[in-house]
């Protein structure tokens, strides 16, 4: 019998789409690709360099369960220049992805009668990972007009006396949506005044759009950043996302808890990954600009060309490379021989018939929108685009 943890978690929504797009392209046919949820660039070569000379210098072999001490040395020294934070590199762990230090510091911080409040739109993993620590998503709805933002107010409202986490996302995936100081600043202030812990996942801090720098809720006081554990992740910002790299710094007590889960699970990352991970922190960031640059191209292309297209629209969001559009207007429609009742019919169906592919916003806790990434060349965006706007002309509306 399976546990009744596991069977509190709910498989992937999207599962049936991808594995569409998979035998699709297994097929040869041409797919216009808005699904990805990883840059389109390559790992530069300085960085794949630093992996070769690890595998001719024989570091193959396991490292501490936290991560090197060099490497955890260059993100404390990242996450000063960055963020402006003092991090000893006892308050950082070396994590497979940003995702093992969110796990971990859920099942550090939270427990059996515990909730977890998880703004929505919110990336997948969020709610089950909470039932993986055997405590409660409690979700709370932002909305479209304040750009799917939460704010303090709702998240007070919603705390409860077994309240123990906030999962904090700026730049947000799905929406690409950035918070500001001040609403940091607001939500920061309800967070110490009842002494919640805030998970804080920054994996798109580099891929912003504004000349506003990026704020990590642990920079707004002394008391925010006690109560913090900061993630981050090679993965996007360095075009990293197999390599599985990524880290958590906080409070001195918490880390040695998430690496003594790490040590007794799955031990320290890839030797190799951690020394290639040291070049990409330690040279210089030339490449973050070129490629964010790129993106922005992307983002201000998608935007208007979507605004242009009748029944769609979409703010401008500030970072990441994700628009999160409401297809509502188009439930219960007949495209062709198919009736669309749901993000997933829609996504299907718009898959089927003209080979471009999204996700389902349900996955993320929104019926009726679907994600759309930018993260794929000028090309495809172009004409991937014009089939979106043709199949939606095709139902009549
Ligand atoms: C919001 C967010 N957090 C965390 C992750 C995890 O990334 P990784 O584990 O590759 O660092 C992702 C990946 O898609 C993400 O979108």
């Amino acid at each position: 019998m399976l546990t009744e943890r596991v069977r509190a978690v709910k498989p992937s929504m999207t599962l049936a789409v991808i594995a569409k797009v998979r035998e699709l392209k297994a097929r040869g046919v041409k797919i216009f690709d808005f699904g990805a949820g990883e840059p389109d660039f390559n790992t530069a070569d300085y960085i794949k360099a630093g992996a070769v000379a690890a595998l001719e210098e024989n570091f193959t072999r396991y490292t501490a369960a936290g991560g090197i001490l060099e490497l955890r040395e260059a993100i404390a020294a990242r996450i000063h220049k960055d963020n402006q934070l003092d991090y000893s590199p006892d308050q950082v762990i070396v994590t497979n992805g940003g995702k093992q230090s969110i796990y971990n510091a859920l099942q550090t911080l939270a427990q059996n009668g515990d909730e977890v409040i998880i703004p929505s739109p919110y990336w997948v993993s969020y709610p089950e990972m909470v039932v993986l620590a055997d405590a409660k998503p409690v979700i709370v709805q932002g909305s479209e007009e304040n750009e799917f933002r939460v704010t303090a107010a709702q998240v007070e409202e919603a705390l409860t006396p077994n309240t123990k986490v906030f999962i904090m996302n700026s730049p947000q995936n799905p929406t690409g949506t950035v918070y500001s100081r001040e609403e940091i600043e607001a939500l920061a202030q309800v967070f110490v005044k009842h002494g919640i812990h805030i998970i804080s996942d920054e994996v798109y801090d580099k891929l912003r759009y504004n000349p506003e720098p990026h704020v990590s809720i642990a920079q707004i006081s002394e008391e925010m950043k006690a109560l913090t554990v900061l993630v981050n992740s090679l993965s996007k910002t360095y075009a990293m996302t197999g390599w599985r790299i990524g880290f958590g710094a906080g409070p001195k007590d918490i880390i040695k808890a998430m690496t003594k889960i790490q040590s007794q699970s799955t031990s320290g990352v890839n030797s190799i990954t951690q020394k290639a991970a040291l070049v990409a922190l330690s040279s210089g960031d030339e490449i973050i600009a070129e490629r964010t640059e790129e993106f922005r191209k992307r983002r201000d292309f998608t935007v208007k060309r979507i605004n242009s297209i009748d029944g769609l629209s979409c703010f401008m969001p500030g970072g990441a490379f994700f628009l999160f559009l409401s297809v509502a207007g188009f439930m219960d429609k007949t495209f062709g021989d198919a009736k669309v009742t749901g993000s997933i019919e829609f996504a299907t169906t718009l898959l089927e018939q003209k080979h471009v592919a999204v996700v389902p916003g349900i996955g993320f806790g929104a019926e009726n929108y679907i994600r759309l990434s930018y993260a794929t060349g000028m090309d495809d965006l172009e004409e991937g685009l014009n089939r979106l706007e043709q199949f939606l002309a095709s139902a009549g509306i």
